[in-house]
């Protein structure tokens, strides 16, 4: 038989159950550790469910209290257990993806870069500064005398008549070449002159691999006593082996442009079949369709009727011009294969060159 008093102990240690209980339910970080108060309290053996297994061994006034206060103990502790299970998933749900799962990819900084067209167009500059040439630059917007007349293109030109021009309001028209920066030069300067002039250029050409309504060109003057065509050799031959590699060859091909004469297309030995040495595995070199030879640039001696144009005298002064498309130079150098890979802005290009 129990001692007296037992009643009260009985309901006692269900009330310092219940709150030990609650307070190690309440403490537990993990899903294990709840699993392991559950069992304590609440498991086959658990201390309340003992408890609740010995009230039928109580007189019939215990049974009631102690039945009442375990059971109310017990359903307690049910529901903290799984609303304290709730909690738990619901913290690793929202953990898991940052601190726990270590296959996911990092968050580190995105760094951004120069873009690659940039970056040629400053080595290009950086080239030609150190050989002693200046840098200007001149309008995007022009008017005809300067994109056409004074550089000896007239009206009724063939170069005029294409339809590649777009025109703006009030006669003007954004420039098709960068050309016109050499004559705005001369006008304001006095020989010698000794510059290059890089600059967007647009035509009214249908984007395709090869044709952008809007590119970049690098255009180079030097004026001034006894300037002669083997400076102007001498010069881009030191230029594309800098810019292309030293094993790079070089030929001048006899051209038309009506801004110099004599004029010539430069080309340099094909990158990708090396000039022709190499047989690539299809037959016929894509990059260069067989011939070996890749253009780069057109090249002149200034026309006498282009010095008249800015007053300076040709019977005094000779100089060389040439003018390279920077796009076009990228795409040699770097095995570009489409012209609008520099605008579209596509990171996957665009992150090749970071
Ligand atoms: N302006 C020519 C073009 O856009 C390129 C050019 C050729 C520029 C010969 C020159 C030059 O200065 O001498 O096609």
């Amino acid at each position: 038989m129990r001692p007296p008093g037992d009643k009260v102990d009985t309901e006692k240690s269900v009330r310092e159950l219940r709150e030990s209980a609650a307070r190690e339910i309440e403490s537990a970080s993990t899903a294990r550790e709840l699993e392991e108060a559950r069992v304590k309290y609440l498991g086959r053996k658990g201390l309340l469910t003992s408890i609740l297994r010995g009230i039928a061994n109580l007189g019939e006034a215990e049974r009631a209290v102690v039945g009442k206060a375990a059971n109310r103990a017990k359903e307690e502790l049910t529901s903290l257990i799984a609303g304290k299970r709730e909690s738990l998933e619901q913290g690793l749900r929202d953990a898991s993806p940052r601190q726990l799962d270590v296959t996911l990819p990092g968050t580190g900084d995105w760094v951004g870069s120069r873009h690659i067209l940039s970056r040629v167009a400053r080595e290009l500059r950086e080239m030609f500064v150190a050989m002693g040439f200046s840098v200007a630059t001149g309008p995007d917007v022009e008017d005809a005398y300067h994109n056409f007349e004074a550089l000896n293109i007239p009206e009724g030109h063939p170069a005029r008549e294409q339809g590649d021009t777009f025109f703006v309001k009030g006669g003007l028209l954004l420039r098709t070449h960068t050309s016109p920066v050499q004559i705005r030069v001369m006008e304001e300067t006095p020989p010698p002159i000794r510059m290059i002039f890089p600059g967007r250029v647009y035509r009214n050409d249908a984007p395709d691999p090869t044709h952008s309504p809007e590119f970049h060109q690098l255009e180079c003057l030097y004026v001034d006593r006894g300037v002669t065509f083997q400076d102007l050799k001498g010069t881009l031959a030191h230029f594309a082996r800098r810019f292309f590699g030293s094993r790079i060859g070089v030929r001048f091909r006899p051209f038309y442009f009506p801004f110099t004469e004599p004029s010539a297309e430069v080309d340099i030995t094909c990158i990708a079949c090396s000039g022709g040495r190499e047989k690539p595995a299809s037959g016929t070199c894509r990059m260069c369709g067989g011939t070996g030879w890749l253009e780069i640039l057109g090249a002149g001696m200034v026309h006498p009727a282009v010095f008249r144009h800015v007053g300076y005298d040709p019977e005094q002064f000779t100089g060389y011009a040439f003018g390279a498309g920077i796009e076009r130079l990228a795409m040699l150098k770097y095995g570009i294969t489409d012209i609008r890979f520099f605008l579209e802005n596509d990171l996957r290009f665009l992150e090749q060159f970071a």
